[in-house]
């Protein structure tokens, strides 16, 4: 079901989402040679309590952090632990959610540690591909737009820079999402579709849009912890999103940082 969100509600997500933004800059302080990802785990926990608010991953169906961080080849949903040590060079995704007011949030950057001059050139190219592709996908949401016109607006940047999309494999998808009281609503928004098919979009949706892109094929599978998802050949995955009203002037990028939206969309 797919559920409408009311002004108010609305403003209760932004306020979920403003907490989240300020969560990831703390974290992008923190992504450095030698922490562990347990010690960002910690961070993101007090973070979210300073401010109110309580994390939406810790406990959803038994999962036991506050954030997700997934290195190298790993895509996403890898639990942080005190045996990961970020290495110049790493590929990290840093998923995380707050839950404010009963309102959830949802957003997740991606990292080369020690900066982007540590990747070779590809690898900083599919940073940057998955991110115009989060960008892309989000210019879409506008009211009379179809939710295959987003999937196909992430597909495109992927081709475009030669990148692999996980979005299906063997029957088990994996993607962006309606998000509200609960922080996996419907509908599911893949990152390939068909332009001009699916739900028509509406002003008062919400949804967590999520392109996960790699640098090879982009079959995944389930890891041996029963969270992790990875690539099949190993090869290194990013993934970005942000969590983004439709308004009836366009989105709204609930979970923005300072300045990104502005910086990102016109008007
Ligand atoms: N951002 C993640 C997603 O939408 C949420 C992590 S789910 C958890 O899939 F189980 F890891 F908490
Ligand atoms: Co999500």
């Amino acid at each position: 079901m797919v559920i409408q969100k009311s002004p108010g509600e609305i403003e209760l997500m932004a306020h979920s989402g403003a907490i989240l933004a300020e969560v990831h800059e703390a974290l992008e302080q923190a992504v450095r040679p030698g922490v562990t990802t347990a010690d960002l785990d910690e961070l993101a926990a007090a973070e979210i309590a300073a401010r109110g608010a309580k994390p939406s991953f810790l406990g959803y169906r038994g999962y036991p952090a506050t954030l997700c961080a997934s290195v190298g080849p790993q895509i996403v949903h890898a639990v942080p632990s005190r045996r990961v040590r970020l290495r110049e060079g790493d590929v990290v995704s840093l998923d995380c959610g707050v839950v404010y007011e009963g309102y959830h949030s949802d957003s997740a950057c991606t990292y080369v540690v020690g900066g982007s001059d540590h990747a070779d050139e590809r690898t900083a190219r599919l940073v940057e591909a998955t991110y115009e592709a989060l960008w892309a996908g989000i210019a879409a949401l506008r009211p009379g737009q179809r939710l295959g016109d987003v999937s196909y607006a992430i597909e495109s940047v992927a081709r475009r820079y030669g990148c692999g999309v996980v979005a299906e494999h063997d029957g088990y998808y994996v993607g962006g999402h309606g998000i509200g009281r609960q922080m996996h609503e419907d509908p599911m928004v893949l990152g390939r579709g068909r332009p001009g098919r699916g739900m028509r979009l509406r002003p008062g949706l919400v949804f967590a849009i999520e392109p996960m892109f790699c640098l090879g094929n982009p079959a995944f599978r389930l890891d041996a912890d029963g969270w992790t998802l990875s690539t099949v050949d190993g090869s290194v995955a990013a993934h970005w999103e942000h969590t983004v009203a439709v308004t009836e002037h366009g989105p709204r990028v609930l979970t923005a940082r300072t300045g990104e939206q502005v910086n990102r969309l016109a008007g």
